[in-house]
């Protein structure tokens, strides 16, 4: 059977952690869109991983594999893999030959689009890994595909088609000069290897027929998702999103097997007990703000609201996997949740960072939206209609700080008594029921209360 990992809310809710702790029984992890702009954690054995591109399922010596809806840049992904072999592992990592390849002028583009946009403050606040302008060219019928890397005459005839226009793009349009990154031979020479290397340690597949091969045998598939619901780029607040869907519709387009493939197995939302986002765009329950990445937001928050936003971003590591940049943090919006619930359909949800909301002094839910004095329970299609919504909140007893190894040992029922009442709001809200608590970093600090492949 199938699980489909999808983040509810805007990135960075602990897909990676529920990957690890529900991936047990899988035979293969499967990622479906996306490229190096994620940034998952894994915690194994006390070390830590963090991976960029490849499934984390990798880690425990699951087959990984980047789907056809994937974006991929071959130097992350060798660099990962030499990575994780310097550290005594054996990763085994299967590409998609449909998926398509990021090239270096993909993510010079991507930083002067975004330099150009923020003359007028429209930067997105990408990655800077080139994820927009590769998906661009796959829907311009311009791309260029993993399995293309292994045939050099076609590599050679698309590099001279793309790199021309890309390079006046950049000189003409925007006026900057270009360098190594759009050099036809030597991004020839340079992919040629990727795509023998790639050949060469069987990394090749047809996805599709793949994962439905082992689904035939009785495997157990888990599909990760990254990025989230609020920044796909049909379901998130465009233009503020990423370039791919990340909800639950993307496991099937971007692996090749059925929505009711997909349908057929679980579907777990994964929540972060609050909000943080990267980057820029509305964000209505927000605490303070992060210079540069929250609109209009020029370092004045009422000091208050300012220290707890710091000690909410301290406790939680919010702080970007791939960049280093600290994260806007808020309350949990349940727009938001119910939003995700609709679009991707969860059938289960993981809670994670209930540890992190220990020993506050006050705890708030965004429960729904004022907007031109109606409430609504759910997102505004539009941003500039979100951007005006204002958060109904629904306070909350805090709990306090726990033995969290304790709780995490004995399961659900020794939460903290208010911890449970905010899980089964949440669960109560969005009628999904809740397969399991993050309550620290590590698989070990995980409650499940339902075992989606058990
Ligand atoms: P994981 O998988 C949080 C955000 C970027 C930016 C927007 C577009 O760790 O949850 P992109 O480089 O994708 O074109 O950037 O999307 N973004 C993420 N935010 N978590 C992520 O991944 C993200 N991947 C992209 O900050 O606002
Ligand atoms: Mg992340």
């Amino acid at each position: 059977m199938t699980v489909t990992i999808v983040g509810a809310q805007l990135g960075d809710e602990g897909k990676g952690g529920i990957v690890d702790l529900f991936g047990e029984p899988a035979d293969v992890v499967a990622r479906y869109q996306g490229g190096d702009n994620a940034g998952h954690t894994v915690v194994h054995e006390g070390t830590e991983y963090k991976l960029s591109l490849i499934p984390s399922g990798v880690v425990r010596g699951k087959i990984g594999v980047l789907g056809n809806g994937c974006v991929v840049n071959p130097r992350t992904l060798f660099d990962e893999l030499d990575a994780l072999a310097e550290r005594g592992l054996d990763p085994d990592v299967r590409v998609a030959r449909r998926a398509h390849i990021i090239f270096p002028y993909h993510r010079v583009l991507d930083g002067i689009e975004e330099d150009v946009k923020s003359e007028s403050d429209q930067e997105v606040g990408t990655t800077g890994r080139g994820i927009g302008p590769t998906y661009e060219d796959k829907m311009g019928r311009r791309g260029i595909r993993a399995g293309d890397l292994a045939n050099p005459d076609a590599l050679r005839e698309q590099l001279e088609y793309t790199v021309p226009q890309k390079r006046a793009l950049a000189e003409d349009v925007y006026g900057v000069e270009t360098g190594e990154e759009f050099d036809i031979d030597a991004l020839y020479e340079e992919y040629r290897e990727y795509g023998q290397r790639l050949e060469a340690e069987g990394m090749f597949i047809e996805a599709g027929n793949f994962i439905a091969d082992r689904l035939d045998a009785g495997g157990n598939i888990v599909f990760e998702g990254a990025q989230g619901t609020m920044i796909d780029i049909d379901h998130g607040n465009y233009p503020y999103v990423t370039s791919s869907n990340p909800t639950a519709g993307g496991a099937a387009t971007g692996t090749g097997l059925g929505p009711s493939v997909v349908g057929d197995g679980d579907v777990v939302g994964i929540v972060k007990a609050y909000l943080s986002r990267v980057g820029s765009g509305p964000m209505p329950t927000e605490l303070a703000g992060v210079e540069g990445d929250t609109p209009g937001y020029d370092g004045n928050a009422d000091p208050e609201e300012q220290e707890l936003a710091e000690y909410i971003r301290d406790a939680g590591g919010e702080y970007g996997t791939v960049t280093g940049r600290p994260r806007r943090v808020g309350w949990l919006d349940m727009p938001i949740l119910r939003h995700a619930t609709r679009a991707s359909g969860f059938t289960g949800l993981a809670v994670n960072h209930i540890d992190t909301l220990a020993g506050l002094d006050e705890l708030f839910v965004g429960h729904a939206y004022e907007l031109d004095g109606d409430q609504r329970l759910t997102v505004p299609a539009t941003t500039e209609r979100w951007a005006e919504c204002e958060p109904v909140f629904k306070e909350f007893e805090p709990w306090p700080e726990a033995d969290w190894q304790a709780v995490a040992d004995e399961g659900y029922e020794a939460l903290p008594e208010n911890a449970r009442t905010y899980l089964e709001y949440i669960s109560d809200e969005l009628d999904v029921p809740i397969y399991a608590v993050g309550i620290g970093p590590g698989r070990d600090e995980s409650i499940i209360v339902e075992h989606p492949f058990e």
